[in-house]
């Protein structure tokens, strides 16, 4: 398993090109089975879970060929089992979100339960009660859920509770519905509404992604298109906190500015000197930190995902700062972790409150999720001496290649193949 060795203290300066966005391009990928014949995406994101759900979709029976762009056929894929097997599906619970698809164009799906992951149960009972209401007849076999419908037929839907990926299953299901669906409760995240961009360029009728409720006119068949996926808002904010707790100068060019005024708000409330210009975003530390309190909420509000990533920005302002967690239930991974290289943050249930300014001290600490290994890089540039993040499989998943990206301005970061975690 790779490490990443990291000498701290250096300020960033220089630019990062922001790849497409991960969380869209697992839609998008799931939304080309909703066609016949060959959907093109560009400014594919070369991550570990694009190439999982790469795996998934030529399980299926697809042909897929490239990598920043990315040919999916889909003309061979009735004849399969279309079954979502469990060994991708835990790799990758995106891989759920074949399942609306699938049931849309052929009339049947057999995806395994994702089962929960570090983060939090995250169960799937808001995608299934909404393929519910669209007619599928669900029921549970062996791990596995097994969906049938002859044609789903349209229908109002509320959901529970927001859910993303939820919201992108049912809206790409009832494309292909008869008749009218209106979802209700519905996520707002950007990726919702790229995915229902995209949608509509395949001849779907979509209004309304992007507020709570979406209403989707079922047509009978969409055609493949050609797509570059936006950019990445969370791999955008994340650099910002590099740039910012480095005392840097950073240009994240073409970062989603529109799609992280929450982001963007925290980071100045904190300290940060923030310019938009033709190329992107450009980002440096005014020389002042202050504390901020951060609440996790459905877009537009902060995103979970950037949870980890302003706990360390929190930590190097002076003060106190309180950061809720109200998303998912078990997202404070990083905190023993960023404990090790002498943070001060105390947890109790979905609050931590971090108490700095943060002297960090360069140690062998152990990635444990997506996010969380990205705010133990963000701290290993910050703290004095050698920090080793081992079991970086897990930043590999959301962050193409960062060695390579953060070397240029200045970092002293090295990756090693087949360290010794
Ligand atoms: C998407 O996950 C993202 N992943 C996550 O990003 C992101 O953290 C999350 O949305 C929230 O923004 C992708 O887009 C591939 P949810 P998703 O359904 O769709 C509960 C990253 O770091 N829930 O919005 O799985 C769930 O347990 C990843 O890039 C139900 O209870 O998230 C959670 O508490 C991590 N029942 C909350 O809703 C359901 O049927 C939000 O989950 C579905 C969800």
């Amino acid at each position: 398993m790779d490490s990443i060795v990291i000498e701290g203290g250096v300020p960033l300066r220089g630019e990062i090109q922001i790849h497409g966005a991960k969380n869209a391009a697992l839609l998008l990928q799931c939304a080309a089975l909703l066609a016949q014949g060959t959907t093109t995406l560009r400014h594919v994101p070369l991550l570990s879970d694009v190439r999982t759900m790469n795996r998934l979709l030529t399980h299926l029976g697809c042909r897929v060929e490239g990598e920043r762009t990315l040919a999916i056929d889909t003309s061979g894929v009735a004849e399969g089992p279309l079954s979502a097997p469990y060994e991708l599906v835990k790799t990758m619970r995106a891989s759920v979100t074949v399942m609306g698809p699938l049931l849309a164009r052929y009339g049947r799906a057999r995806v395994s339960l994702p089962g929960g992951c570090a983060i939090g149960a995250r169960p799937i009972d808001q995608h299934l009660k909404g393929l519910a209401a669209l007619g599928a007849e669900i029921e549970l076999d062996h791990g596995y859920v097994v969906a049938r419908a002859k044609r789903l037929t349209g229908a109002n839907f509320v959901f529970d509770k927001v859910t993303v990926g939820g919201t992108q299953n049912v809206m790409m299901a009832a494309t292909l519905a008869r008749g009218t669906t209106v979802l209700e409760n519905a996520a707002r995240e950007p990726e919702v509404q790229e995915l229902a961009i995209v949608l509509n360029k395949m001849g779907a009728r979509i209004r309304g992604a992007g507020t709570s409720v979406i209403e989707i006119e079922g047509v009978d068949e969409l055609h493949p298109v050609d797509h570059a996926i936006l950019p990445d808002r969370i791999e955008a904010g994340t650099y910002a906190v590099a740039a910012i707790i480095t005392g840097g100068d950073v240009l994240l060019r073409d970062a989603p500015v529109d799609h992280m005024h929450a982001v963007l708000a925290k980071l100045e409330e904190a300290g940060a000197e923030l310019r938009v210009e033709p190329a992107g975003l450009r980002v440096r530390s005014s020389g002042t930190l202050r504390p901020i309190d951060v609440s996790t909420r459905p877009h537009p509000g902060f995103p979970t995902d950037m949870q980890a990533q302003i706990m360390v920005l929190a930590s190097c302002a002076p003060g106190r700062s309180v950061i809720s967690e109200t998303i998912f239930e078990n997202r404070f991974m990083h905190v023993p972790e960023l404990l090790r290289m002498g943070a001060d943050v105390t947890v109790n249930g979905s609050t931590a409150v971090v108490r700095g300014p943060t002297r960090y001290l360069g140690t062998t600490v152990m990635a444990t999720d997506l996010r969380a290994s990205a705010s133990l890089v963000l701290a290993g540039l910050v703290a004095e001496g050698r920090t080793e993040i081992r079991r970086v499989y897990h930043l590999d998943r959301g962050y193409e290649a960062v060695e390579r990206k953060l070397a240029p301005l200045g970092a002293r970061i090295t990756r090693y193949h087949d360290a010794r975690a």
